[in-house]
């Protein structure tokens, strides 16, 4: 329980204004994507400089105060929930500190939302590539905690990958600052790789030094009827043999995942005449102006004549190919109206990627009679969303009492591939459990001491990974 004494002592570090106590204010911060937790917490804090940002964990570790940061609360593992403990809000972090075009580095405070900085980028005549549905809220800092992935990741890696230098303000109140835009620097540890993915446990991070990327000439977007995810597969090989490098997307959809955007979506035309049983997105990026479509399309007719794929459309302009992305992005929510969804993200080699959804399809129905795998995703990454629906007209709560049953059948199936049972969005409250079974015990101690050195007093973030 945090004393009114020690919220008025958090309160005039940023503010009254900046000190969030009004519960219809705080509402929003308590609940997250996917309704699976109600958190709840006396004061939400909204430092305006780094400076506060000290002195608020400077306070925090004295007194032993847990603090959980928040960006735009998009995640989907629970990290960004309280239970008791103060949000840290980044979002007032949001300035574009730098852009520094020839180095092809841009420096951003945390609370950036992440498309801002993909326009940023853009007016510079560069491409930030880390893309996702949620782009128009998610932010920097809670893009690098949660190391997350996203629909080019295929060809630019996550977002670890994308990171040249971090600012972070450690539990004790002093700052890190390894903010560089050199390509090249070996001295000492990484540390900015412990910071990326640690969701919120080990430091704030304040502002990041990200990479930049040329500005594509030309991009291609195609939507391709395929009969299996193996055919998929095919497809992936044919692309990165004739044209490597280029492929910036390649997302693997059920039909189903089609069937319900069709039903719930917004603006969503089925893209081609017929249906199929699953579908591939898939994005070509090139610095020539000229000659990437004729390619993919001659891809494509290469891909017709061998028989895995059956039928492609090449979007004919900027709004086709939107629409085609406006779909994908709306896969998540589209899922919603369906009833109860369990969730997986995970990751299998990508060669394991069909016996995988085989094997794990015909499992959850077996567990769960009526049950309908929904899968989709990166599969140039191996990383499939194998949600499951529940069967039409079952009782919601009742079949999201078996979400852990689920998790277990489905996680075994991904670890008997040797795969992860987090792919992106990290382990949060979520899959704190988990990561106990399956991650290498040593691992898990290195982490635990790690966790000990840095927040001694474990305010940063408490019950989250560890
Ligand atoms: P939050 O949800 O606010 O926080 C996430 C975690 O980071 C929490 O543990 C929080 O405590 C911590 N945190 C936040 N800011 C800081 C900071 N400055 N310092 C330290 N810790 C911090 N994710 C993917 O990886 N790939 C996808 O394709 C993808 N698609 C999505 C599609 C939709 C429609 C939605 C709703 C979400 C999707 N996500 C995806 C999940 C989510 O968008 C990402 O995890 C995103 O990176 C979270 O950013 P955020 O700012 O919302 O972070
Ligand atoms: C996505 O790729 O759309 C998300 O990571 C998956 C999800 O929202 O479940
Ligand atoms: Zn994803």
């Amino acid at each position: 329980m945090i004393s009114s004494d020690l919220i008025s002592r958090f309160a005039s570090i940023v503010g009254d204004k900046y000190a969030v106590t009004d519960a219809q204010a705080l509402a929003p911060h308590l609940v997250e994507q996917r309704g699976l937790y109600q958190g709840n917490t006396p004061l939400m804090l909204r430092p305006g400089s780094v400076a506060e940002v000290q002195a608020i964990l400077k306070l925090a570790n004295e007194t032993k105060t847990g603090v959980v940061p928040q960006g735009g609360n998009t995640g989907m593992s629970g990290g960004a929930i309280p239970f008791g403990e103060i949000i840290l809000a980044l979002t007032r972090l949001d300035k574009i500190r730098e852009i520094d075009a020839a180095s092809n580095a841009l420096t951003a405070e945390a609370g950036v939302i992440l498309a801002n900085v993909q326009d940023a980028a853009e007016k510079a005549d560069r491409l930030f590539p880390l893309s996702l549905g949620a782009e128009g809220s998610c932010t920097i800092g809670g893009n690098l905690s949660t190391n997350a992935g996203g629909t080019s990741a295929i060809l630019h890696g996550t977002t670890r990958d994308l990171v040249l230098g971090v600012e972070v303000v450690l539990a004790d109140g002093r700052i890190m600052n390894v903010l560089n835009k050199l390509k090249k620097d070996n001295t000492g540890y990484d540390l900015k790789h412990l910071f990326v993915g640690s969701e919120g446990t080990l430091g704030i991070i304040t502002a990041a030094v990200l990479k930049l990327f040329p500005r594509p000439r030309s991009v291609e977007t195609a939507f391709v009827g395929v009969p299996s995810p193996r055919a998929a597969l095919d497809l992936l090989g044919l692309l990165q043999e004739r044209a490597g490098g280029m492929v910036t997307s390649f997302e693997l959809i059920a039909r189903i995942c089609v069937e319900f955007a069709l039903r719930h979506g917004n603006g969503v035309r089925d893209p081609l005449a017929e249906q199929h049983p699953w579908y591939v997105l898939v994005e070509l990026s090139s610095q020539l102006p000229q000659g990437n479509r004729a390619l993919l399309e001659e891809i494509l007719e290469t891909g017709m004549e061998r028989g895995f794929i059956s039928d492609a459309m090449v979007a004919a302009n900027l709004d086709q190919a939107n629409a085609l992305w406006s779909m994908r992005h709306q896969l998540t929510d589209t899922q919603k109206p369906e009833g109860g969804s369990i969730k997986h993200d995970v990751s299998v080699p990508v060669s394991s990627v069909p016996d995988f959804i085989a094997e794990a399809s015909e499992a959850v129905v077996k567990l769960v009679p009526g049950s309908r795998p929904v899968p989709f995703g990166h599969l140039g990454d191996g990383n499939i969303h194998f949600n499951v629906s529940q069967p039409p007209g079952a009782d919601k709560a009742k079949y999201m009492e078996g979400w852990h049953a689920m998790n277990d059948v489905v996680h075994g199936i991904a670890m008997k591939y040797h795969g992860s049972i987090s792919a992106e969005h990290g382990i949060g409250k979520l899959k704190r459990e988990m990561l106990t079974k399956v991650k290498d015990p040593v691992a898990l101690e290195v982490m635990r001491a790690l966790k000990k050195t840095l927040d001694p007093n474990g305010i940063m973030n408490p019950g989250k990974v560890l």
